[in-house]
């Protein structure tokens, strides 16, 4: 039914939860434990190519022409083999992607890569391409990845852990939203490579952490008022949520044994200019993930005052300024 003639490329750009996604339900077919709510950015897209090698016996995998190596390998081709088992398919394939996120930023780039993976390998296979199947797809990847196939803002949803049809229930959709096209400030701090994957410190946390489980719940109620909030195109109720989620998120780790601490001194710097803007009367919002790097929500006018802002706080990182961006697509004749 679905026709493949075994080379395509796609592009799909990272996102940034504003409810975020931490804890599995299930390892191996990547289930959260809770629903998480996204922005995708028009910033850093990543393109793969996917192209089929009959005679080939093991997959060549690059990133910015090098091959790669160890666990990130290792990632690409679990998933290349979950497509094979899927497509029916025993052939090789050669995988090359290019990432424009700065080296060293330390940016989440696995929700966009295995996104356009996802895109790239369904099209090159001759897998369904329907969007939901995509979003499932690219979940097993990694599951924030669920989420970039879409654009603007998207819920990926927990699903029905342990059910019969566990795999087919959680994937991401689109938002509905009323007016509202924010800016995502990106400070990007200096402060060294990651300590812990955040594979490793979502077990953990979930493990032994005893403010997992109240987070979660509470991530229950900030998810309702989040798509509330989101309907009114309210920013200062986007923003006060999608920070009392972050903040919470990171207070697990904290209380894990032994702690997950991402954030750094120069994390708190910028967390404190934020505040001084929100004094300063300016709508302002932060978000931290895995890892030391700032994200602030503000109104688009208010961009160019927060980056000058943030870039005062860190002098040795690095300012970026995104707003909503499109969804995973293929790039048609490009292949
Ligand atoms: O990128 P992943 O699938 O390993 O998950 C990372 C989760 C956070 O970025 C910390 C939060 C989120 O929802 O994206």
């Amino acid at each position: 039914e679905h026709r493949s003639n075994g080379s395509a490329t796609a592009v799909a750009h990272p996102n940034i939860a504003l409810i975020k996604y931490w804890g599995k339900s299930d390892e191996q077919l990547v289930l959260p434990r809770t629903d998480s709510l996204s922005m995708t950015l028009d910033i850093f897209p990543t393109t793969t190519r996917v192209r089929l090698v009959p005679e080939a016996e093991h997959d060549e995998v690059t990133l910015g022409g090098a091959p790669l190596e160890g666990e990130a390998r290792r990632r690409v081709v679990a998933f290349l083999d979950l497509v094979r088992e899927r497509a029916g398919s025993s052939q090789r394939a050669v995988v090359a992607t290019e990432n424009t996120v700065p080296t060293g930023a330390g940016l989440a780039s696995s929700a966009s890569g295995f996104a356009a993976l996802a895109v790239a390998a369904s099209a090159a296979y001759g897998l369904d391409s329907d969007p939901t199947a995509l979003s499932r797809l690219a979940r097993r990847g990694s599951g924030s990845a669920s989420r970039s196939v879409f654009g603007d803002f998207a819920i990926w949803h927990a699903g029905r852990p342990g059910e019969a049809d566990a795999d087919l229930s959680s994937y991401a959709e689109p938002v509905t939203t009323g007016e509202f096209a924010p800016a995502l400030v990106i400070a990007v701090v200096n402060a060294g490579p990651k300590a812990v994957s955040s594979r490793a410190a979502m077990r953990r946390t979930v493990d032994t952490s005893p403010l997992y489980e109240p987070w979660a719940a509470s991530s229950k109620d900030d998810l309702a008022e989040m798509r509330e909030a989101l309907l009114k195109g309210d920013l200062d109720a986007v923003g006060e949520i999608a920070e009392r989620n972050a903040l919470g998120m990171h207070a697990t780790m904290l209380a894990a044994r032994p702690a997950v601490r991402y954030l750094s001194a120069p994390t708190l710097t910028v967390l404190d200019s934020v505040l001084q803007l929100r004094r300063d009367g300016v709508p302002a919002y932060a978000t931290m993930d895995a890892g030391p790097n700032v994200k602030v929500l503000c109104h688009r006018k208010d961009a160019e005052r927060v980056a000058a802002v943030v870039r005062g706080a860190v002098p040795g990182g690095s300012v970026h300024v995104a707003g909503p961006g499109p969804g995973a697509r293929l790039l048609n004749g490009a292949a």
